[in-house]
């Protein structure tokens, strides 16, 4: 049975920056206020003409630079995110088009800000039960568009960015070790975004009612998070027959530096384990763990061989851990060049809406 490593990460954020002092002129509040409460100083907003597949492909492209492969390789793109640019078609759609995948089957996975736990779980089961050997997994959020920016219970946490893994087969053990998911429904109203779905769909009311803003039960939330966080961590860990003692690095997701703090008294590690840059970014929902990995990964501190756990809770309820052996990218023979496929994917997206034109026009003439 083959390996799934993680051979290539890349992120992308979009260049302005949110400070709290900036939110402090939107809504009753202060730096102090939110730093000491979350952890968070900053956070990054897409810009108008930015979207969850354009921080993506970027995202993506770094990805599959460090992987050394081409997009032209990849069997399949799952995209995790809590911020679609469509009900549909699937954001994964969007990027597997900009990046030029021209063979990958792509969908959105929604699990919230577990969501890339989860997809990257998906994806290495599809490569470990040999159906596939290239896989991208992307986490893209532009959540600031779904925040009330008059309540100042949520607009204080959210920033917007994406992270990729790619994950490709081996037959070196090694890479996903382990990965538990669970779900609890009956939580689904503690974080909700309940409008422009089949249930609430768009009108005057629902906007009137605010129901297309992200709406939160912090109190509920936090209280979910602190109980499952620890407890996800050892059962993945046990999953693969390891201990907290074996491991180098969690990278949890960054929603709350309280949370990660709790976290760390549970499992009776020291703060210095985890991976933390929520001060940075503020909570990117699906996009937070890979975006820390990246980071992690880009200042040295994860070396081939570091068990990590990666750890994560959040709408749904949902919450997951997996457990990973760190491989890094595998030694490729010739350099491949993925950031020169997106022109010819724009060619290539070109044509197809051409040809398809030009077939409407056939039929229309045959019939
Ligand atoms: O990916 C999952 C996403 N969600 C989360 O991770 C959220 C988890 N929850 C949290 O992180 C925390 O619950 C919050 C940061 C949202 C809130 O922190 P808290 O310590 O639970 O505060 P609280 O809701 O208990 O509010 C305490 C006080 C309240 O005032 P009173 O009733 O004591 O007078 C709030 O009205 O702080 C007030 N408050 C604020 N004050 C200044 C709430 N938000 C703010 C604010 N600035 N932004």
């Amino acid at each position: 049975m083959p390996f799934a490593h993680i051979t290539g990460w890349g992120m992308y954020v979009p260049e302005p920056v949110l400070t709290n002092d900036d939110i402090s002129k939107m809504v009753d509040t202060n730096d102090e206020w939110i730093r000491d409460r979350t952890g968070i100083r900053e956070r990054h907003i897409a810009r108008e003409n930015e979207f969850p597949s354009t921080l993506a492909v970027e995202a993506a492209i770094k990805a599959l630079q460090v992987a050394n492969l081409a997009p032209t390789e990849l069997d399949l793109i799952i995209c995790a995110t809590s911020s679609p640019e469509y009900i549909f078609p699937a954001t994964a759609c969007l990027i597997q088009d900009q990046i030029g995948a021209s063979k990958a089957g792509a969908f959105d996975l929604l699990a919230a800000c577990s969501g890339f736990i989860f997809a990257t779980n998906m994806a290495a089961q599809a490569i470990r039960s040999g159906s596939i050997k290239n896989a991208l997994v992307i986490g893209t959020e532009t959540l600031s568009r779904f925040v009330n920016w008059k309540d100042r219970n949520t607009c204080i946490l959210f920033g917007d960015g994406a992270g990729a893994f790619v994950l490709q087969a081996s037959e070196i053990p090694g890479g996903i070790l382990s990965a538990v998911m669970h779900s609890d429904g009956s939580g689904a109203d503690s974080l909700t975004l309940p409008g422009g779905g089949s249930h609430h769909p768009a009108t005057e009311l629902t906007l009137h009612e605010g129901k297309h803003f992200v709406q939160m039960d912090g109190k509920e939330v936090f209280r979910f998070a602190t109980r499952v966080m620890g407890r996800a961590s050892i059962e993945a860990l046990e999953s693969a027959g390891l201990t907290t003692a074996d491991v180098q690095w969690i990278i949890p997701h960054q929603a709350n530096l309280r949370i990660i703090e709790t976290a760390a008294k549970y499992l009776k590690m020291p703060i210095e384990k985890f991976v933390i840059n929520v001060q940075n970014y503020g909570n990117t929902s699906t996009a937070s763990i890979p975006i820390a990995t990246v980071e992690a990964a880009q200042k040295g501190q994860l070396k081939i061989g570091d068990k990590i756990v990666f750890v994560g809770f959040g709408a749904g309820l949902t919450w997951g851990a997996m457990v990973v052996q760190w491989t890094g990218p595998i030694p490729a023979k010739k350099l491949v060049h993925p950031e020169q496929y997106r022109r010819f994917a724009r060619l290539r997206s070109f044509a197809r809406r051409m040809l398809r034109f030009i077939e409407g026009l056939l039929s229309r003439k045959e019939i």
